[in-house]
């Protein structure tokens, strides 16, 4: 059985004004009308997966309660965010050592489920042999967000992991990219759970002493699990790149292509989703008129569009978004409207 972790953190400012504070990204409709955090748990359903965790803070607990209606999960309510490291901890403190866990971002689009369920298969064989397995996608630009793998000598199903690179800086990037050695890390994880907290024991010893302290004295309160919020908090918070990733000496990735997107932003949105001949996309009510690459999204009002190219036109509630795609990575930057 493998036991799917989902976890909800980041706010996802750069898809405002559909992403707001109260309902950020995994719980707003972005592709057809489910969440991604809906499609993240439906993914993981089926006979190989048991009842999935969920880690996530007090405030998204009742968007996933609401959202996850029919199906049991395991809620694990972070008292305060502490970044992914601890978080997958305090899922791995909850199973048993030898269960295999499959950490799963929850606001990420996966176009091919069934390549997604085959990759998970496989990372959790090598998983269940102490490997921390990565998800590699395949990059098409030096993207400077995301974690970069060096594959190294072939292990059944996959490959073993020469070096582990998080965040590098462009130059890096690039030089990563032309070497076509390198795959992205999609940010899906398999780790036996005894593995995952002994190595987080031997790179980052406070973390691990706190987790489990922060475990031990926890409380259960129906179907959620509440860790203790005084011993959770003194936890230095890090992400599982670089506190476990880069520094172990057990990676191995699976190679997987599966129209993976993080949808960092409202381009890579548009990017996601199948498209006209004039590579314009629409969601909700719009007319085109002699434009090309244009997203629209609205949630009532019909946008109306000619004779641009490369726009983003976001009409959500009270607000309008106009951007170029260009810019729409620094939607975020925006100053008052993000908070919202
Ligand atoms: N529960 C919980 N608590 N979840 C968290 C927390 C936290 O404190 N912080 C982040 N998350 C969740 C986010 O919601 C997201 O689903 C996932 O963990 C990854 O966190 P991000 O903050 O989005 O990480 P990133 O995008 O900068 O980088 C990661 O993902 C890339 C691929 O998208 C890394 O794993 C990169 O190496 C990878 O390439
Ligand atoms: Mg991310």
């Amino acid at each position: 059985l493998i036991h799917p972790v989902i976890l909800c953190g980041g706010s996802g400012t750069r898809l405002w004004p559909r992403s707001r504070k109260a309902r950020p990204k995994p719980f707003i409709p972005l592709i057809g009308d489910r969440t991604l955090f809906q499609a993240a748990i439906e993914r993981c359903s089926g006979s190989e997966f048991a009842d999935p965790i969920v880690v996530a803070g007090a405030s998204h607990v009742d968007l996933i309660e609401a959202q996850s209606a029919g199906r049991p999960i395991r809620l694990i309510v972070e008292p305060c965010a502490r970044n992914t490291a601890p978080a997958i901890a305090l899922a791995a403190a909850r199973l048993q050592p030898d269960d295999v866990m499959l950490v799963c971002p929850s606001d990420h689009y996966i176009a091919d489920v069934a390549a997604f369920r085959d990759a998970a298969r496989a990372a959790a064989a090598l998983a269940h042999e102490n490997w921390l397995v990565s998800f590699g996608i395949t990059p098409d630009r030096p993207e400077t967000g995301y974690g970069y793998i060096k594959r190294g000598k072939t292990v059944s199903g996959g490959y073993a992991v020469e070096r582990f690179v998080e965040k590098p800086d462009r130059e890096r990037a690039l030089a990563f990219l032309e070497s076509g050695d390198y795959s992205w890390n999609g940010g899906i994880f398999a780790f036996r759970a005894g593995q995952l907290l002994e190595e987080i024991a031997t790179h980052r010893l406070a973390m691990s002493e706190a987790v489990a302290k922060a475990t031990e004295c926890g409380s259960q309160d129906g179907q959620r699990f509440l860790p203790d919020a005084e011993c959770f908090a003194a936890i230095e918070g890090e992400s599982i790149d670089y506190a476990v990733m880069e520094n172990t000496s057990r990676a191995a990735m699976v190679p997987v292509a599966m129209g993976w997107s993080d949808i960092g932003n409202w381009a890579a949105l548009q990017d996601a989703l199948p498209s006209d001949e004039e590579a314009n996309h629409n969601v909700g009510p719009a007319e085109i008129v002699g434009s090309r690459n244009v997203l629209t999204v609205s949630d009532g009002p019909r946008i109306s569009v000619v004779g641009l190219e490369d726009v983003c036109i976001i009409v959500d509630g009270d607000e309008v978004l106009v951007t170029s795609r260009a810019g729409a990575q620094q939607v975020g930057k925006l100053g008052g409207p993000s908070d919202q």
